[in-house]
């Protein structure tokens, strides 16, 4: 019996593992967490470190992606590919053109010019609600008319509002039943992993500023998607929930969901992305794994040339212990309250 072996040994036949090995289900995600990461660093290592470099399993391909406002090239992306599995990080200083490509590519907004695919398809200039019956869906904040429903119907509404109103008001009203017992299930299952359990009656506008990212991030996996699209999802967020965030995030990625997101917080772009891809002034103007892409001259130079004071990566908000001292400070605040 493994419970009878003394710690320390290993069992003559190395089959039963030392209790004390036994891992904890944090830990086992944190180490699937790790094995995927390596595995697509593999993949990805042949990949040429320039702007456009070819992958070797690309999800998205894009060509020629231009969006101009009045005489401003918001974007002008001459070619983009971003690999199916991976976490990528759409980085830049601001007004870079970031969030406009993002929106582009979600059909948020429509492009002057260019042609890109989603899973091989064609998809240029489809609406947002017909890519996420692709599979592509992206976050949304929290408005002022969803803070005032509840956390539970924030949820239900995930499931439908991106495909469309269409879809389950012209479902016959049994199957319409049956459809909503199984999008209450999948909503119930969601809130208790992003830990909104017992929110689930309270309304949305009550929640936390972290807590309500968890929201946006739950109510967006209602419709089982193949990729994520995130536009800055640590914005405003108590580093607190830092943590708890970045591992949620990773968690898509090792369920199998291709992950894009902009962010300008340095910190969490090393500590979770696999690839990086950068932008200034509308182009994209270097790619590279998170290790190494804060040394590239063009991104240097993007950065100090929009602004000299950026914190080009201390990682000390991640180091061991900062988040449990950030988390005390934060419950110490919430009791003088
Ligand atoms: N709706 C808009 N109308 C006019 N100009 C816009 C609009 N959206 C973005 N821009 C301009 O496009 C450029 C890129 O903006 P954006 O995509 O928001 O950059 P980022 O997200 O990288 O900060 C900026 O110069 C910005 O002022
Ligand atoms: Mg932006």
């Amino acid at each position: 019996m493994s419970a009878e072996t003394p710690p320390g040994t290993s069992p003559a036949d190395g089959t039963t593992p030392d209790p004390a090995t036994v891992p904890d289900p944090a830990e086992s995600a944190t180490a699937r967490s790790a094995v995927s990461r390596e595995r697509i660093a593999r993949d990805l290592a042949a990949v040429p470190r320039s702007p456009g470099a070819p992958k070797p399993d690309p999800i998205i391909v894009a060509d020629g992606v231009r969006r101009t406002f009045g005489g401003i090239h918001a974007v002008d992306v001459e070619h983009l590919e971003v690999q199916r599995g991976a976490i990528t990080a759409l980085i830049g200083p601001n007004g870079a053109g970031k969030t406009t490509l993002f929106n582009l590519l979600t059909g948020f907004d429509r492009a002057d010019a260019g042609t890109w695919s989603f899973e091989g398809r064609q998809v240029q200039g489809k609406a947002a609600a017909r890519m996420a019956g692709l599979g592509m869906v992206r976050t949304f904040q929290l408005t002022k008319a969803l803070s005032r429903m509840t956390v539970m119907d924030n949820m239900r509404l995930g499931a439908v509002d991106q495909r469309g109103e269409t879809v389950l008001g012209s479902l016959l009203p049994w199957l319409w039943r049956a459809q909503e017992a199984e999008i209450t299930e999948r909503a119930r299952e969601l809130l208790e992993r992003f830990k909104l359990g017992d929110k689930a009656d309270d309304f949305a506008g009550s929640l936390s500023g972290g807590q309500r990212k968890l929201l946006e991030m739950a109510r967006a996996l209602m419709t089982r998607p193949t990729m994520v699209m995130l536009d800055e999802p640590m914005a405003g967020v108590n580093p607190a929930l830092t943590q708890s965030l970045l591992g949620h995030i990773q968690a898509l990625r090792d369920e199998g969901m291709t992950v894009l997101f902009v962010e300008h917080d340095m910190h969490m772009v090393r500590h979770i992305s696999d690839w990086v891809v950068v932008m200034a002034e509308g182009r994209t103007v270097a790619e590279g794994p998170p290790g190494t892409i804060m040394q590239d001259q063009a991104v240097v130079d993007a950065y100090l040339g929009a602004h000299h004071d950026t914190d080009l990566g201390d990682d000390a908000l991640l180091e061991e212990g900062a988040a449990d001292q950030y988390e005390a400070e934060a419950e110490a605040e919430e009791a003088t309250k």
